[in-house]
């Protein structure tokens, strides 16, 4: 990453808190102040990515949870070389849907993979060739109206991938993981208040970009 200007920013939260929602929005808004604007998500978005994110989403198979923080752990390679880094290089703003913090929220906490991972940092830094989002937006919101969102989006047509179906213990403890974080990392991981209505959480996260990058909108 050295000589880049490191532009990449991730959005994090649990299922159905708004990311795709907002990240969406914030291109648009970014394109719209001539932004070059690079949207990604993990997991798949690469073609090796898709097919990863099948074998981990699509419910034919339920691999056991170290075999699911390697897969991820794949997915993140591949989209980091091929679609991350390239990005960066050409001078755009990334931003992506979901990356560490999600593995440390859902393998390292939800599944408990703690002991057995304890070089996961390690294993992210391998996987992730180093690169570090400059910032991460945590799209905070109790679980219960998370599931609710989630709810009405499957009423809407759109299907639940298998992390979606786990207990909802399963996604407290995401949830939980995901505050220790935002305390252990106040300055590379911002808050936003995510309950509130689409459009107040948007202005949020405008303010933030404006605030940390000197947008001007
Ligand atoms: N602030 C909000 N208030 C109410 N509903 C919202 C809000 N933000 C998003 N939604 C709705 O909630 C649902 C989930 O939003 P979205 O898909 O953006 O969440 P997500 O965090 O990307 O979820 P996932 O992790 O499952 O991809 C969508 O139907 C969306 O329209
Ligand atoms: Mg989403």
């Amino acid at each position: 990453m050295s000589g880049i200007l490191n532009k990449l920013i991730t959005f994090e939260g649990v299922d159905g808190c708004g990311k795709s929602t907002q990240l969406s929005r914030a291109a648009a808004w970014l394109r719209g102040l001539d932004k070059e604007v690079v949207t990604t998500f993990e997991p798949g978005d690469t073609p090796l990515g898709k097919e990863i994110r099948k074998l981990l989403l699509a419910g034919d198979f339920v691999p056991v949870p170290e075999a699911e923080l390697l897969l991820f752990l794949a997915d993140r390679a591949q989209h980091v070389r091929e679609l991350i880094q390239p990005a960066l290089k050409s001078g755009a703003w990334v931003l992506c849907d979901r990356y560490s913090d999600s593995t440390l929220a859902y393998q390292l906490a939800a599944r408990k993979l703690g002991d057995g991972a304890a070089n996961l940092q390690e294993m992210l830094d391998f996987a992730e060739c180093g690169v570090r989002p400059v910032l991460t937006l945590w799209f905070d919101v109790p679980v219960d109206e998370a599931m609710r969102r989630m709810k009405k989006r499957a009423k809407a047509g759109e299907t639940a991938t298998r992390l979606d179906d786990e207990a909802v213990s399963f996604h407290e403890r995401v949830s939980a993981a995901f505050k220790q974080q935002y305390h252990d990392e106040p300055e590379q991981m911002l808050r936003i208040d995510a309950a509130q209505g689409m459009d107040a959480v948007e202005k949020q996260v405008k303010r933030v970009l404006k605030h940390r990058f000197g947008m001007s909108a």
